[in-house]
């Protein structure tokens, strides 16, 4: 089968998440105020994260055989997530609230993931898009708690 459906949404993927990860680097980066000393290395932690899942679905992708996009300009141009150069002026709660933004949106990019595998019987590519979401998700409820908000998923 050539799984077509589930090699672009993995592709798709691949260009969201290293935008994310850059996202993330960018709040790591310019964070400033109370917070800081917890939020910089929780930053980190995030990043490893999506680098991590970068990883596996570039990977996966090229297992079932496709092939990841893998330039700057190709991932700034497939990847949804919004992302402008940085300004010290936002406040901590504005770049967090980015974060819980790409965060969400990857929830549902790999909600798609999920659909397109079952729908072409791909179940290894399904098991990492279901852990994925979840550790998403988990994410996103711990984000929106700091934010003092229901995770509203
Ligand atoms: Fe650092």
């Amino acid at each position: 089968m050539s799984r077509e459906k589930t090699k672009a949404v993995l592709n798709q993927s691949v260009a969201d998440l290293s935008k994310a990860a850059a996202l993330v680097h960018q709040v790591h980066w310019y964070l400033r105020g109370p917070g800081f000393m917890k939020l910089h290395p929780k930053m980190d932690e995030l990043m490893a994260g999506l680098n991590g899942y970068l990883d596996d679905l570039s990977e996966r992708l090229i297992t079932i055989g496709g092939s990841p996009v893998s330039t700057l300009k190709e991932f700034d141009e497939l990847s949804k997530i919004e992302m402008t150069p940085a300004t010290w002026g936002k406040s901590t709660e504005e770049r967090l609230t980015e974060v819980v933004k790409a965060y969400k949106y990857l929830s549902e990019l790999f909600q798609d993931g999920i659909d397109a595998t079952d729908e072409e019987h791909d179940a290894v590519t399904n098991d990492i898009f279901t852990s994925a979401k979840g550790a998403i998700e988990k994410t996103v409820w711990m984000l929106e708690s700091e934010l003092g908000l229901a995770p509203g998923l």
